[in-house]
Order: C-alpha cells, then structure tokens, then sequence
C-alpha cells in the first residue's frame, strides 16, 4: 500500500503527521531512526598520553562470528574516532539500565572518566560497571558520508548479569519484564512443536 494511503488510514501512532512527500532531510532520517530502540556503549581506547578517552556510542551492531567481528559507527568530528586510530585498539562496554548518567557524561564536555570506576583488561580501559564489554583490534575503518564504520576484530570479552540501558525516541529507557517474549517459545510455536 502507498505510504499516502496509509498516512490516510493513521495506521500506527502518528503517521498521519509525517510528511512522506518530498526527499527526505537529515532531521527526518533522524526522527525516523529514533523509533528504532538501541542498546548504549561506551566506546574507550587509550590516547598517545596513556590517559584513557571515550564516548558514547549506539550505532554499534555485531557483524561476524568467524572471525569475530562488530563494527561502530563514528562522527568523522569525533575526537575519539581519531584516538582510536591512532591506538588501533578500542573497547565497547554495553551500559547497563541505572548508565543513563554515564552515557551523558560521555558525550559532554565535562569529564569523562572522573569518578568513574574502571580498569584495564587487555590492555583497554573498561567500566567496572559495565554490563559487557568487547575489547577489539582495528580490523577496516570505512569513511561513509560523514561517519566512519569502524570494524574491530574481537580479542577479549567479559559480562555480567543485570539489565541494559536502552535508547529510544531521544530517552534512556529500560526494558518494560512485561514485555518479555521468549524467542525460543514463540518459533516452538510457530513450528507447531508447542502444543500451548
Ligand atoms: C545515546 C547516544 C548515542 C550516541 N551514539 C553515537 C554513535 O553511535 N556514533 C557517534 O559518532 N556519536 C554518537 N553519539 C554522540 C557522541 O557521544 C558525541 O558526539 C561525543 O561528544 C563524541 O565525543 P568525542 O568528540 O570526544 O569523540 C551518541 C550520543 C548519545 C547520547
């Protein structure tokens, strides 16, 4: 169906209210986005100083298990992006759902890691807190647009238990336990091997 007609019939929340005639523009591709929940990392590497930097990224996805592979997506402006290069060395630490206040602090002007618990594992600085942390090899760096995607060969992992923080619609959110769907349970019962 067109997206006019669909606009017309307010199917979901507010698509009557969007404009899809025309090209789309940047604060449109952003709106739109929004709408797709992500988890938040905290990107860090180590500066030529050996003091530790870091920033707040979501644009980070998996890519390959053999090798393992993830890739960010960086601001071209970021300071980190060119650190990291630099290093040849990053690690994503994944925030867990209280992090609201540490993924601001690193994306503002302030400091980053003051007062903020943290040590080195595989020679990368990582949160004490975090709720999982990668730490990778620069694999490929790609400049696209005005983001570069950096791919990282994954050379060391850690996790714990707890819950992630979540960004949706320009807020930190957590998961809703009402919300919980077994994907195990639902393609059981899709492929009718479930009998509930
Ligand atoms: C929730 C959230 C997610 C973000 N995700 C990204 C991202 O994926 N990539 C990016 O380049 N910037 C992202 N940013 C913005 C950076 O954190 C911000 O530009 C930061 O100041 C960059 O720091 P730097 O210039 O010191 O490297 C995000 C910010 C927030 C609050």
């Amino acid at each position: 169906m067109a997206t006019s007609a669909l606009a017309r019939r307010g199917e979901g929340t507010s698509l009557s209210t969007i404009d899809f005639s025309g090209r789309p523009d940047s604060q449109t591709f952003r709106s739109v986005f929004s709408q797709l929940p992500s988890g938040v990392t905290v990107i860090t590497t180590v500066a030529p100083s050996g003091s530790p930097r870091g920033m707040t990224a979501s644009a980070v996805c998996s890519l390959s298990l053999d090798p393992l592979l993830l890739l960010v997506c960086i601001d071209n402006r970021s300071g980190t992006l060119a650190t990291l290069l630099d290093c040849g060395r990053f690690a994503v630490n994944i925030l867990r759902d209280r992090h609201g206040e540490v993924a601001e602090a690193f994306t503002g002007p302030g400091p980053r890691f003051a007062g903020l618990a943290h040590s080195y594992a595989d020679g990368l600085p990582v949160l004490d807190d975090a709720l999982a942390w990668l730490s990778c090899r620069v694999h490929a760096a790609h400049p696209e647009g005005d983001h570069t995607i950096v791919v990282g060969a994954v050379t060391a992992t850690g996790r714990s238990h707890g819950e992630p923080l979540v960004w949706h619609a320009g807020s930190y959110r957590s998961l809703a336990p009402s919300a919980l769907l077994s994907h195990q349970a639902i393609s059981r019962r899709r492929s009718g091997s479930c009998s509930k």
